[in-house]
């Protein structure tokens, strides 16, 4: 445990080597990463942080920023000694990555985001976080069932169905403050796409075919005219339950160049 500000932050800290932090997304936590660790802590430093408000990591306000979220994991990697890291991002985990890197620039040794995208919020998903901060204070147990389920096409509800109940299982625990502060936070993110221009750094964007949260155009359309690698994956938003394997492949290529 980690203490920021006297909030309790969890995370696992294990392998040797260049540092990789891997940041989960909405509703998730670190356990999310739990078969890819193993591999990665083989050749890197790996550290997997519960996020401001998730898994076992408590809230610290009941707005978390992204900004919120990469001065936490500053403070992390400072009490850490720790000086560059490889930072893997999913979904939400993406954004607080770019703030992080947007604030802390000289932290960072590459970037990898994870159905993720350097965009804010349209207008209209921004009324649609309104409207499920509603639904959340009303009954977060539907909302948290109803968002899982959301994250996957029929086809996945067939073939990782274990995984899907897992994973709404864990979500389950997130508490109501931690969900609300963290749809309040995505909703103002800003725009970081010049962060993908012009940042010095390697970067790789990984997207899934049918993404319905992150839609691969919209991905495209980002690295167009940027030095970002892109890796088009089948399946859809929740990649390392879906394409476990190719992710973790990907993953690690990546890192042999630039990790
Ligand atoms: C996530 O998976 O982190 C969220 O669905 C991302 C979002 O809602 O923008």
């Amino acid at each position: 445990m980690f203490n920021y500000k006297n909030t309790k932050i969890s995370y696992s800290d294990s392998g040797k080597g260049n540092v990789v932090l891997l940041l989960h997304g909405f509703l998730e936590d670190a356990t999310m990463w739990k078969n890819i660790i193993p591999h990665l802590e083989k050749r890197y430093r790996v550290i997997a942080v519960d996020l401001l408000g998730h898994g076992k990591s408590e809230c610290y306000g009941y707005i978390h920023t992204m900004e919120d979220q990469a001065d936490m994991l500053f403070a992390l990697i400072a009490d850490l000694r720790l000086r560059k890291v490889s930072l893997i991002g999913h979904s939400m985990g993406g954004y607080v990555a770019l703030a992080f890197a947007e604030l802390y620039p000289d932290h960072i040794r590459s970037m990898i985001l994870l159905n993720s995208s350097a965009q804010p919020d349209s207008p209209e998903r921004k009324i649609n976080r309104d409207r499920a901060i509603e639904v959340v204070k009303k009954n977060s147990t539907a909302f948290v069932r109803m968002a899982v389920q959301n994250l996957f096409s029929a086809d996945a509800h067939k073939l990782v169905s274990k995984q899907i109940e897992a994973l709404t299982q864990q979500a389950l625990k997130t508490p109501v403050q931690g969900i609300i502060a963290a749809l309040e936070g995505m909703k103002i993110r800003i725009d970081r796409e010049a962060l993908l221009h012009f940042s010095p750094y390697p970067k790789l964007m990984i997207a899934g075919e049918n993404d319905t949260i992150i839609p691969l155009e919209d991905v495209k359309n980002q690295t167009e005219g940027t030095k970002v690698a892109l890796e088009i994956i089948p399946g859809g938003h929740v990649s390392t339950i879906e394409q476990e394997a190719k992710v973790l492949a990907i993953i690690i290529g990546f890192l042999k160049k630039n990790g």
